[in-house]
C-alpha cells in the first residue's frame, strides 16, 4: 500500500458576479410582472436581508449574468456548442486542473486518471472527464461520477484508493459545477442558493510527489437515501409528456428537513471518522466544510470542536461564492490551507443530496 498526498488544488472563478441586491432586484421585477398579469397566488418579493441572514450568502459567480437577471427570462444563456468545440464544463474544468497541476509542480502528461466528479453533467456521453483528459493531454483513463454535493470527496477517496492499491500513481479530481443551470431562479425559496465554479485537486503517490501538500491520512464515505434534495431531470425526460413547466426538473429541496436531518448525520460521521483514525477534535487545525449554509457550518464546527470555532479554523467562502455544490469544500481548502505548518491536521467534509457525506483527513507534509 502506498501513501497518498494531495499536492495541488485550483479554483476557476467565473467572469460574472451577482450580488444579493442585483439578484433581488431582478426577482422582484419578475414578481411584479407576474402579479400585474394576475398571478394566483401572488408572487411575494424576495429580500437581500433574508438571504444573508438565512444563508450567509452575499454574492455568487456565474457563467452568464444577463439571462439570469432578465426578468423575462430568469435563466442563464449558455448556448449549445458544436461537437468539435470544448464543452463548457470541460473548459471550466481544464482551467481549474491547470492551476492545480501548477501548484503540484507536475505536467498533465504525468497524470494517470481524470475523475470529473460533479452534481450535473452537461451531456450523457462521451464522459466530460475523457474530454478534459484529451484537452489536458494526460495519460491513462478518465470517467465521470456524480454524488451531488459530495462528489469531490467521493472522487478523492476513489482516486486515493487507486493510488494506495498501486493501479495508478497520479490522478486529478475535477469538479466543474454549473449550478446556475439546475437552479430555478423564479423560486423565491431557493433562487439565492447557488453559484458556478470549478475546482480541482491533484493526488499523487506520496513518495513521488515534489510539492509539500497534504498526506491523505484516511477517508470515509456514507450515504442514506432521502428525497429531500432532488432533481428529476434525466435522459428519459423526452419520453414523457408535457415536461416544460415541471418544477421537479430543477433542484428542489425541503430546506428545513435537510437542515434537521443532515446536521446529526454529518456531526456523527466526522466524530466516528476521527475516533477510528485515533485523532482528537482538538488536534484539528482546520475544517474545510461543504458550503451550503453558514448556520449549518457554524453548528457542525461547534459540534465537532466542542466550542465555537475561530473564523480561521472553519473558513467560509459562502459570502463570495454561494453554494457551489461539490466544489464548496474544495474552494475553502484551496484558499485557506497555505498557512498551515508541517504536521498540522485538517478535515475536508462534504454533504448533500443522497443524502451523502464524505470526509478526508489530511496532515500537512
Ligand atoms: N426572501 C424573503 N423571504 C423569504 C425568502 C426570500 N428569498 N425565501 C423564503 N422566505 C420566507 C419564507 O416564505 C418563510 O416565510 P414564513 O415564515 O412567513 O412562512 C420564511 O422566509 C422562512 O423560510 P424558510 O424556507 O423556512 O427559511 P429557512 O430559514 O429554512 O432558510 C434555507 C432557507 C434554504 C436557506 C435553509 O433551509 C437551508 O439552507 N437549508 C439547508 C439547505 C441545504 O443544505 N441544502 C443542501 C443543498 S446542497
Amino acid at each position: 500500500m502506498h501513501d497518498v498526498a494531495i499536492t495541488g488544488s485550483g479554483v476557476f472563478t467565473p467572469p460574472h458576479t451577482i450580488t444579493n441586491d442585483e439578484l433581488v432586484a431582478a426577482f422582484n421585477a419578475y414578481a411584479d410582472r407576474r402579479n400585474a398579469e394576475g398571478a394566483d397566488p401572488p408572487v411575494p418579493h424576495s429580500s437581500a436581508e433574508f438571504i444573508m441572514s438565512a444563508s450567509g450568502i452575499g454574492n455568487r459567480y456565474v457563467m452568464d449574468k444577463d439571462g439570469i437577471l432578465d426578468p423575462d427570462r430568469m435563466f442563464p444563456r449558455l448556448p449549445e456548442r458544436p461537437d468539435d468545440a470544448p464543452s463548457l464544463m470541460a473548459q471550466m474544468g481544464v482551467d481549474a486542473c491547470d492551476r492545480a497541476l501548477s501548484r503540484a509542480g507536475i505536467g498533465a502528461g504525468q497524470v494517470d486518471a481524470v475523475l470529473c466528479a460533479a452534481s450535473n453533467h452537461e451531456r450523457a456521453y462521451p464522459a466530460i472527464a475523457v474530454e478534459i483528459q484529451d484537452l489536458l493531454g494526460s495519460q491513462g483513463f478518465a470517467f465521470d461520477m456524480n454524488v451531488a454535493c459530495s462528489s469531490a470527496t467521493f472522487g478523492i477517496q476513489t482516486a486515493a484508493d487507486m493510488i494506495r492499491a498501486g493501479s495508478i500513481d497520479r490522478a486529478i479530481v475535477v469538479n466543474p459545477e454549473i449550478c446556475s443551470g439546475h437552479l430555478e431562479w423564479r423560486d423565491r425559496d431557493c433562487h439565492f442558493i447557488f453559484g458556478d465554479v470549478a475546482t480541482a485537486v491533484v493526488l499523487e503517490r506520496a513518495d513521488l510527489a515534489q510539492a509539500p501538500g497534504f498526506t491523505v491520512e484516511s477517508t470515509r464515505l456514507a450515504t442514506q437515501f432521502s428525497n429531500n434534495i432532488r432533481n428529476n431531470d434525466g435522459f428519459l425526460r423526452r419520453t414523457r409528456d408535457a415536461m416544460d413547466d415541471r418544477r421537479d426538473m430543477q433542484f428542489v429541496q425541503e430546506g428545513r428537513k435537510v437542515f434537521k436531518e443532515v446536521l446529526p448525520l454529518v456531526s456523527t460521521h466526522i466524530a466516528d471518522h476521527l475516533a477510528d483514525a485515533g485523532v482528537r477534535a482538538a488536534d484539528l487545525k482546520r475544517l474545510w466544510l461543504h458550503q451550503a449554509n453558514k448556520a449549518m457550518n457554524d453548528y457542525i464546527g461547534r459540534k465537532v470542536l466542542g466550542r465555537i470555532p475561530e473564523p480561521h479554523e472553519q473558513p467560509n467562502i459562502l459570502q463570495d461564492y454561494a453554494n457551489t455544490s461539490s466544489a464548496g469544500s474544495i474552494i475553502a481548502f484551496a484558499k485557506h490551507s497555505d498557512d498551515l505548518a508541517a504536521g498540522d491536521r485538517g478535515l475536508i467534509c462534504s454533504f448533500g443530496a443522497g443524502y451523502s457525506v464524505g470526509s478526508v483527513l489530511l496532515t500537512k507534509r
